[in-house]
């Protein structure tokens, strides 16, 4: 993947970013397809445009909202598919009456966090963008547009945005789909590298950002594949070598603000989604949809500050932690950060657990959330069951000795103190 290793490494002590979907959709709150899925006129959406006005936007507090929730850094959507764009570009009106993307990139970096960019590639609002399947007009699609034509306004795009705000960490490009299949259907004319000029694209992105990583969906390859809304099973690998990777994931299975959505998913879960992620070596970026107001909704806001609460005791679990060659005992991950390995217990087992290959590696062992000391022992593997006494584990195998309750946390964790 030829990047230099600083801003690989960088990416990876930060394994978690806030990922914020926001724009004209908002008012519709129906989510950021609302103009695919009810096949809206220009007219019609221009209502949208018309009373964009988020008179309660404040970077910093959406900043310091995912600073206490445990996220390193954020990527904003500067344009979404529907081609409305969030900063005052020169290229198109259809924009927001001021630059909402500077002060958002500003707010990450005076908090020290990563700041990273979204651009939709495709547009359904560009006159010259060929209508195909998933266009919100592909029931009367008007020939003569040219490609060539938006491909231009899509590079000058890219370059204003990766030449006017310093430097930016990560740009997630959305999204390529010759071939595509679409709620059980191929897409037709669907668009990818030819139709983007990927190459060139490319090319100019890393002459003007050489720190840039930039994801895998211009349809040809890019530094960090970026699962969406599904966990891997293992670490990512391309040609058999492990790559970087981000899932990319929802609070309630929409990107941008959905009034009527209450599918929210658990602390506990998203915080099981977070452990698993860096467990097999990924990031997790962790999306919000603020509202047409400009604010993070309150069940949203309550879901951050419940993974903050576990992040305040647990975070050297996750930043700058990573996969382990340990095997976890079932319904458990480790995270590993030089000679500490964190046991993230998904199911209490109750009593015991037992740690193999760990016998003679194992020097001090605690929960993390308190600090306390865990008891462990290595068991003569031939000692029968009675009672109230297990029977001895597998040579190598150590056995930590656990309470009853689990403690009060969304995930206990057992912080492993290895021997040199
Ligand atoms: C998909 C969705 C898009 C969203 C993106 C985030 O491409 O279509 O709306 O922005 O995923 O990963």
């Amino acid at each position: 993947m030829g990047v230099s290793l600083g801003k690989v490494e960088r990416f990876q002590e930060r394994r978690f970013g806030m990922f914020v979907h926001w724009g004209a959709y908002a008012l519709a709150a129906r989510g950021e397809w609302v103009r695919n899925r009810e096949q809206l006129t220009d007219e019609h959406y221009q209502r949208y445009v018309d009373h964009f006005d988020p008179d309660l936007y404040d970077p910093a507090a959406w900043v310091a909202q995912a600073e206490a929730a445990g996220m390193r850094y954020g990527v904003i959507t500067a344009k979404h598919h529907d081609g409305f764009c969030l900063w005052d570009t020169p290229d198109t009106g259809y924009r927001a009456g001021r630059d909402l993307i500077g002060p958002f990139l500003d707010a990450l970096r005076d908090r020290g966090l990563g700041a990273g960019l979204y651009y939709s590639l495709i547009d359904w609002h560009h006159p010259q963008f060929p209508i195909d399947g998933l266009h919100p007009l592909r029931a009367n699609p008007s020939a003569g547009r040219d490609i060539a034509v938006y491909r231009d306004y899509l590079h000058r795009q890219v370059r204003d945005l990766l030449t006017r705000y310093g430097r930016i960490d990560q740009l997630f490009l959305d999204f390529s789909y010759v071939g595509h299949v679409h709620e059980g259907e191929v897409v037709w004319g669907g668009k990818g590298a030819a139709d983007w000029g990927s190459p060139e694209l490319l090319a100019m992105i890393r002459e003007l950002q050489p720190e840039i990583l930039v994801n895998d969906r211009l349809d040809i390859p890019g530094d960090v594949v970026t699962p969406e809304q599904y966990q891997p099973s293992g670490p990512i690998t391309v040609d058999g070598r492990p790559v970087l990777w981000e899932a990319c994931q929802t609070l309630n299975g929409s990107w941008g603000y959905d009034r009527e959505n209450r599918d929210f998913k658990s602390v506990g879960m998203l915080v099981r989604m977070l452990v698993d992620t860096v467990s097999k070596d990924g990031n997790l970026l962790l999306n919000v949809g603020p509202n047409a107001r400009g604010e993070i909704d309150p069940a949203s806001a309550g879901i951050l500050r419940g993974i903050g609460r576990w992040m305040r005791l647990h975070q050297r679990s996750i930043h700058g932690a990573g996969p382990s060659a340990y095997t976890p005992p079932p319904d458990c991950r480790y995270t590993q950060r030089g000679d500490r390995l964190y046991l993230h217990l998904f199911a209490w087992p109750f009593d015991s657990v037992h740690l193999s290959g760990l016998a003679g590696r194992l020097e001090y062992c605690q929960f993390l959330h308190d600090g306390s000391e865990i008891r462990h022992e290595i068991t003569d593997p031939d000692r029968p069951a009675y009672a109230t006494r297990p029977a001895g584990q597998q040579p190598g195998t150590v056995t930590l000795e656990l309470p009853v309750r689990p403690p009060d946390v969304e995930v206990p964790v057992i912080e492993i103190f290895l021997r040199p």
